[in-house]
């Protein structure tokens, strides 16, 4: 059978700029989670679906709409979602994973949970979304992503294969930080018309805005996370036609 990961040889970054380098990207990533997190889901844990539709507050004018079962789907998506989006961060500090491995493999199997839970919660939501077909695929094939590449990190850890478990939840871990890349797309495409110079209306605007993210918040993140996987000389991925 066509193996899909390849080991690439690239020179090891263990340099001391390197690592300040990512420990101040790690920094970064773990506080726009937790702010994420914070800002966009603890909302819907506090105050009534109603209430928040009421206030406009994200998409709860939406969801106050749909049915108890696509409702229980949201409520579901954002607790595993956020979960998984504060966790993974954690994951990947290195002190935690050399100094305590046992934490390392309970909070990783807590963010499985948390990525399966919130994949099939975003899988329920995905055709009520606003962004209407776009938002379907855009949303569901993230969610399916999240899924493969979730078994992919587990099935590599299991085989004791460490690289390629790293691998694995690089790209995971990029999809999960859609959450955060979601928020950070939305205003600045929201805003654009208004920098260039453009006739500019609210719900037009956010209509355009909105129609860009279920693919613009995860799809960059993807090829992030490959280069950065080349970067540090873990296998890259390849695909079968690609190696033929
Ligand atoms: C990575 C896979 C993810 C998928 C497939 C996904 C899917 C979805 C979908 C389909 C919606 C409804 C959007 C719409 O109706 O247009 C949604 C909303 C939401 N998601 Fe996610 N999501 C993911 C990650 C996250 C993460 C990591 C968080 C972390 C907080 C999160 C928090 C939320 C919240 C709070 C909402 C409600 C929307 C709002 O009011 O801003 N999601 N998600």
């Amino acid at each position: 059978m066509t193996r899909l990961i390849e080991p690439v040889r690239t020179a090891p970054l263990a340099t001391a700029p390197g690592r300040a380098g990512s420990r101040v990207a790690w920094t970064f990533v773990l506080l726009t989670a937790l702010a994420v997190g914070a800002y966009s889901a603890v909302p819907y844990f506090t105050v009534s679906l109603r209430e928040l539709a009421g206030d406009d507050v994200g998409l709860a004018p939406t969801y106050a709409e749909t049915s108890p079962f696509v409702q229980a789907a949201l409520y579901v998506h954002i607790a595993g979602s956020a979960v998984a989006l504060v966790l993974g961060a954690l994951q990947f500090w290195r002190g935690l994973r050399t100094r305590a491995p046992k934490v390392h493999r309970w909070l990783g199997r807590i963010y499985l949970a948390g990525v399966a839970v919130g994949a099939v919660g975003g899988l329920i939501i995905a055709p009520s979304s606003p962004a209407g077909y776009v938002g379907f695929f855009g949303f569901s094939a993230l969610a399916v992503l999240w899924l493969a590449t979730a078994w992919r990190a587990y099935r590599a850890i299991r085989r004791r294969d460490i690289a390629g478990h790293q691998a694995w939840m690089i790209r995971n871990y990029a999809l999960t930080y859609a959450g955060v890349m979601l928020r950070v797309w939305l205003p600045l495409l929201l805003l654009a018309p208004l920098l260039l110079g453009l006739p500019w209306e609210f719900d037009e605007a956010f209509a355009n805005a909105y129609a860009a993210v279920p693919f613009l918040c995860w799809l960059p993140n993807l090829v992030f996370a490959e280069w950065l996987i080349r970067r540090r000389g873990l296998p890259s991925y390849r695909l079968p036609l690609a190696r033929a």
